[in-house]
């Protein structure tokens, strides 16, 4: 039982500013980062740089950058207790970054599936998308944490960070804390309610009936899930069975929501008349979660001055951390740095 003055676990985690937030980035990641925030220290970056390893419109990337901001503080970040900031502003990442691709052997990336998913059937695929994981490393090392919460998709790259963070340990001595990968065990994989195999993502958000974003109108949210794909055995009841994975994931998206346990959802569902009322009850529930948040978010997009004084303290208050982290890794390596030294 941790006590009073326990040591807080020191937690980094990111997310993209590529595109609206959608609900599987909330109830995978976001909702737990911001139930944590009162026993952790959070530092929390929107990775802006990890969005440029594909193409995106330099206009609507800044746009999007301030509206997550935006977002993510709608949804609860309270940046008196959480260190929101911009990755881009801190310049240590993308240093620290450069030092590790130089210790870590290329094989270890091939493997990773999220680049073998992200590059098939590209024509060209950029080295940025490759060295994603190794730059995703940095943001984690750069602060000693020790614990990563991420959706199941990012438990890969989280370990990979162990296994970069071992090997410049064991090439320059005892330097990096080796962070562990926190997966939640309800939402930590939100499906495509068009298509329940494959994960709810911003990448498919142009398919129609897909995902829901956090900022598409009560109506739409009903449409979409009144569409979700689900199956012939009309039984409402969670599953592992592929077949039922679509009523499976309308049953996990609830649960989150609710807080309730697997029974309790179950019996919640007791006296419903097949999945027509699964559906309109699901709904119901997503959009008086969603509803609070899309009304704080308008109000803060429109006190931008509000924003950029509190990315500039984030920022700031990151700094302070990052900047240190790296005069040491730059000492260790044996770089220059004007009478520094982190050996
Ligand atoms: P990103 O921006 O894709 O997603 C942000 C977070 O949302 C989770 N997530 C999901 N969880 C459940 N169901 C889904 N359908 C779903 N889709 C997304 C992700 O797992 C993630 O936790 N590489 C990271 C960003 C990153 C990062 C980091 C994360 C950069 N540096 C350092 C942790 C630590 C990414 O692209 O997340």
């Amino acid at each position: 039982m941790p006590t009073s003055n326990a040591k807080k676990s020191r937690i980094l985690t990111g997310i993209q500013p590529s595109g609206d937030m959608q609900l599987g980035n909330y109830l995978g990641a976001v909702k737990h980062w911001v139930m944590n925030q009162d026993i952790q220290t959070n530092f929390i970056p929107v990775v802006d740089l990890h969005s440029i390893t594909v193409k995106q419109d330099p206009e609507e990337l800044s746009r999007n950058t301030l509206s997550l901001v935006a977002m993510l503080i709608a949804c609860g970040v309270d940046p008196e207790k959480s260190t929101l900031f911009i990755q881009s502003h801190i310049s240590a990442h993308a240093v620290l970054s450069w030092i590790l691709n130089c210790t870590t052997p290329v094989g270890w990336l091939e493997r990773m599936i999220q680049y073998k998913e992200k590059s098939h059937n590209q024509e060209r695929v950029s080295t940025g998308l490759l060295t994603y994981p190794i730059l995703m490393a940095a943001d984690i090392l750069i602060y000693d944490a020790d614990e990563v919460p991420v959706g199941e998709d990012q438990k890969q790259h989280v370990e990979l960070t162990r296994d970069i963070a071992e090997r410049f340990n064991n090439l320059y001595g005892e330097t990096f804390v080796l962070p562990k990968a926190v997966v939640p065990k309800v939402g930590a994989r939100v499906m495509g309610l068009d298509n329940p195999s494959l994960k709810m993502s911003k990448s498919y958000a142009h398919i129609r009936g897909h995902a829901i974003s956090m900022l598409d109108d009560p109506k739409e949210i009903d449409r979409s899930i009144k569409r979700a794909v689900t199956d012939s055995f009309n039984e409402i009841c969670f599953s592992s069975d592929k077949e039922r994975a679509g009523v499976n994931n309308l049953l996990g998206i609830y649960q989150v929501i609710t807080g309730k346990t697997f029974t309790e959802v179950e019996n919640d569902f007791n006296d419903a008349r097949g999945y027509g009322d699964l559906k309109s009850r699901v709904s119901e529930v997503v959009i008086s979660e969603i509803e609070p948040i899309q009304k704080r978010y308008h109000e803060l997009i429109n006190n931008s001055p509000e924003l950029e004084s509190l990315i500039q303290k984030g920022d700031d208050l990151a700094k302070q951390y990052a900047d240190p982290k790296l005069d040491v890794v730059l000492g260790k390596v044996g770089l220059h740095r004007n009478g520094h030294s982190g050996v």
